[in-house]
């Protein structure tokens, strides 16, 4: 069965677009059997239509990762298409639950960083927005994106395999 993915963050043009483009990298570099969806959408609707912030492209370019996509609004209607709601921080984490139409919409949203290994805890469990800050700040995104998507992929597809 397909497992279907949509990572979320607040524009969508800097942090789930970069996730998407790792999920689906490590995916192709993989090359195995389990079937994945991978989407991404932001809370917010500001860059609607938009690319994936220029910053973002040009950072996981340097790695070797194609970023792709167009910006789209994560809205209540979309909980059906999915099976995992990847939330980049606790406030993209919050806005989807208050979107979610039932408890089981509502279980299906967690924090990508609960798989980075490198996280100091409950506290640290945010995916960094980058889109005011300097360059190192999208290399963090990638760096974290990179751990956390290994992780998560290793991890469903032994629940896919149990
Ligand atoms: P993202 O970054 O949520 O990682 O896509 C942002 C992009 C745009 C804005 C904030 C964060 N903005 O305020 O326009």
């Amino acid at each position: 069965m397909t497992t279907r993915l949509c990572f979320v963050c607040l524009g969508n043009i800097c942090r789930s677009p970069t996730a998407e483009g790792v999920f689906r990298y490590l995916l192709g570099q993989r090359g195995d059997a389990t079937p994945f969806e991978v989407e991404s959408a932001g809370t917010g609707a500001y860059h609607e239509g938009e690319s994936p912030d220029r910053r973002s492209t040009a950072t996981a370019a340097q790695r070797g990762i194609p970023l792709v996509g167009a910006a789209a609004r994560f809205d209540a209607e979309d909980f059906v298409r999915f099976d995992w709601v990847l939330a980049m921080d606790g406030a993209n984490k919050s806005d989807l639950l208050a979107r979610a139409p039932t408890e089981q919409d509502a279980a299906k949203v967690v924090l990508l960083r609960e798989w980075d290994a490198q996280s100091d805890g409950p506290h640290d469990l945010d995916v960094p927005d980058p889109y005011y800050g300097g360059a190192s700040g999208f290399d963090d995104v990638l760096d974290i994106c990179l751990r956390s998507c290994q992780a998560l992929l290793d991890d469903l597809e032994a629940r896919a395999r149990a």
